[in-house]
């Protein structure tokens, strides 16, 4: 048996940017998916998934996931779930030149599927190095996060960015832009995340942003203002000291940016009212910023701040239903029992 955990994230700037080719700073969190994993003879996989979103959720076969498990939940999060375990397994059979191999594989996730935190991520990422792990070709952490990202390409018909895969893997803030994938050394920030209990359709979302990025130069000039802000925002995080707690000025500076950030994402089409109004939630009680993380469409907004304010008050919005500080999570992946 090996298991294998792996980090969600919330982005402090860049989603859907990045798609194009824009930078985007993801940052690791404190919420886990823990993929445990076992080889079989048959060639069978079986997946259980125990988590917040898909709860009792069992399926077995043969070649591919036809048989739909009977969970309370949207087909397309169910799909897009058995897509993804479906995916990794795929990696790591080619990856551990296994062809055949088969696995009985249970998934105990604390991140809310499609909420913008990175679940999807972080299963393929655990599930990836569980499974290459468990048939004795552990893969180093570069060709696990791009053997990821592959597995989220292929599952969102190439509208995927490196960041999600490579941020869970590696742990801590990241920098990506295309190809190029960095560790950013930053302090603690203080993000507290409120989640409206929905989910978005990233790829729904994506199509949506590309459609009028083609359609309206102006959409494409917001891209790239998504673009500027993060290349701002990074530059506050390089110049800080990341073994001191962030200066007041520093929150400042990165709230005002995420809040431009949001006003973007919003103008794009990707925002809700939920989100919108956790956003404002978050605002009026003295966040220094806050913006919707991830996709958008529905799911979790990050804020900023250093006081218990903001997670009160989201916990009497109305649209919120579950708000927490969250810390950033320092390890990437990590085998937790072999
Ligand atoms: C989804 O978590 C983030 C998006 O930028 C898509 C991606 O980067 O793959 C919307």
């Amino acid at each position: 048996m090996t298991v294998v955990s792996a980090p969600g994230k919330v982005y402090l700037f860049g989603e859907h940017a990045v798609v194009y080719g824009e930078p985007a700073v993801p940052c690791a969190i404190e919420k886990r998916a823990t993929v445990t994993v076992e080889p079989r003879d048959d060639g069978h996989v079986r997946v259980e998934a125990n988590d917040l979103t898909l709860n009792g959720f069992a399926v077995e076969y043969a070649d591919s996931p036809n048989d739909r498990p009977d969970v309370d939940v949207p087909k397309r999060l169910l799909d897009a779930a058995t897509g993804y375990v479906d995916a990794a397994v795929e990696q790591a059979r080619e990856a551990a030149d296994a062809p055949d191999a088969g696995f009985d594989i249970s998934v105990d996730s604390e991140i809310p599927l499609g909420a913008g935190l990175g679940s999807s991520a972080a299963v393929v990422v655990a599930g990836i190095d569980a499974a290459t792990r468990a048939l004795g070709e552990p893969l180093d952490r570069r060709e696990l996060a791009d053997r990821a990202y592959q597995a989220e390409y292929d599952v969102q018909d190439g509208q995927a960015s490196r960041a999600d895969t490579f941020c869970s893997t590696m742990g801590g803030a990241v920098r990506v832009e295309g190809d190029d994938c960095t560790r950013l050394a930053t302090p603690e920030l203080p993000f507290v995340v409120g989640f409206d209990g929905g989910a978005g359709d990233t790829g729904q979302l994506v199509a949506g942003v590309r459609s009028l990025r083609d359609r309206y130069d102006f959409a494409a000039d917001t891209v790239e203002a998504i673009g500027d802000i993060v290349r701002q925002g990074e530059s506050l995080l390089t110049d800080a000291d990341p073994d001191s707690d962030p200066s007041a000025e520093l929150i400042g500076e990165l709230g005002e940016l995420m809040d431009i950030n949001h006003g973007l994402l919003s103008a794009l089409g990707v925002s809700s009212r939920s989100l919108d109004t956790m956003v404002w939630a978050a605002r009026e009680a003295g966040a220094d910023g806050a913006k919707l993380t991830g996709a958008g469409g529905g799911g979790c907004i990050v804020a900023l701040d250093a006081t218990t304010e903001t997670e009160t008050s989201l916990q009497y919005t109305p649209d919120c239903e579950q708000s927490f500080r969250a810390e950033l999570a320092t390890d990437g992946v990590r085998l937790e029992e072999e």
